[in-house]
């Protein structure tokens, strides 16, 4: 509709979701991709979106893209180092960032070309897809002041949430969202439906200040109901099946992968290397999780997997599992090199 408005000569629609469902949100689920708090849903969508604009580049034989990224955030980064890996013989045209512009002047432009803004989108900078919504800029740069209610779209107020709490119970197949409360469905319904639901709870709403690639730090406010809900399952789920090797080795491979997904190195080979010791531990990842959402918290109340490493026998208090008086031994060499020490220094 807007292309039209313009008159522009050509515009292109590509509805690239089950893709960026599958192969970008998936294997941030199963990373429980997150930078700094947030869940990089702005960043996970630039690489598919870079990627499309090349593939069309090259089916309608031009030599050159733009986009309007600024010279001060990170989706720069994202953008021109997806196109010069998929397209090196495109040139990429940046004005705002070439001509050192700002904002006002953005406004000012579209406003004399007649490029329809919403109010939302004359006040604030804002990124929207499946994953997640981000809101920057005008009054969110004080970091000392709250954000306004107006910013938010898919979130409740926690005090307009419905008073009683809901359990919703999320099934898990290899570290992938499957079923919310028994019902299949694909990723793209799941994601949307649980964005719905967790939304209306209030789930999902961050405030964060970011460090951005340049070194900058920003101030970021975040949508992400179902993110939220998702990577917090997902987790719980983890827990319940890997070991505790696995659990911590994970973590710091999961920190990685997070930062080259930020940071605008997707296509570094590193991160596939990333993923497929990502991918080997999520093959236990099955089974079922229930989450409390209650007026803007999220909360794991539940979790069970046929691969479960939880042994009740063992761990509880009622029954034996075990001969207790086997754990005697052990301890005596427990913090052995501890013991040693503190007697050489005569404590
Ligand atoms: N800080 C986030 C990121 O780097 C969000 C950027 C979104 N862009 C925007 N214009 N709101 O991924």
């Amino acid at each position: 509709m807007k292309a039209k408005q313009l008159g522009v000569i050509k515009h292109v629609q590509v509805d690239a979701r089950k893709e960026f469902v599958e192969e970008y949100i998936f294997r941030s689920i199963k990373a429980n991709g997150i930078y700094e708090g947030y869940p990089l849903s702005t960043a996970l969508a630039r690489y598919p979106i870079a990627s499309k604009l090349v593939e069309i580049a090259r089916k309608e034989k031009v030599d050159a893209v733009a986009h309007g990224c600024t010279g001060k955030g990170n989706d720069q980064f994202r953008f021109d180092t997806t196109i010069a890996i998929k397209g090196p013989e495109l040139k990429t045209i940046a004005p705002i960032r070439e001509l050192n512009l700002d904002r006002k002047w953005e406004l000012k432009y579209a406003q004399k070309q007649g490029i329809p803004l919403s109010k939302v989108g004359k006040s604030y900078s804002i990124d929207e897809n499946l994953w997640g919504r981000s809101i920057e800029g005008g009054v969110l740069e004080d970091p000392a002041r709250a954000p306004p209610e107006e910013i938010y779209v898919w979130t409740r107020p926690p005090e307009k949430a419905p008073p009683k709490p809901r359990i919703i119970e999320i099934e898990f197949k290899e570290g992938v969202p499957i079923a919310i409360d028994e019902k299949r469905m694909d990723g793209l319904q799941l994601i949307t439906k649980l964005n719905k639901i967790a939304g209306e709870y209030g789930v999902g709403r961050i405030e964060l200040i970011e460090d951005r690639i340049l070194g900058l730090k920003a101030r970021e406010n975040y949508e992400a109901p179902a993110a939220t809900v998702l990577i917090q399952a997902h987790r719980a789920l983890e827990q319940l099946v890997l070991t505790k090797q696995e659990l911590a080795f994970k973590q710091a491979v999961d920190q990685t992968w997070a930062d080259l997904a930020y940071s605008g190195l997707w296509f570094d080979s590193l991160r596939e290397d990333l993923d497929a010791f990502i991918d080997n531990t999520q093959k236990r990842v099955t089974g079922k999780v229930k989450v409390e959402l209650n007026r803007g918290n999220s909360r794991v109340v539940a979790r069970s997997s046929p691969y479960s490493l939880y042994d009740e026998e063992l761990a509880s208090f009622e029954r034996y599992g075990f001969d207790q008086r086997d754990a005697i031994g052990v301890i005596k060499f427990h913090a052995l090199q501890s013991k040693i020490l503190h007697k050489r220094k005569g404590d």
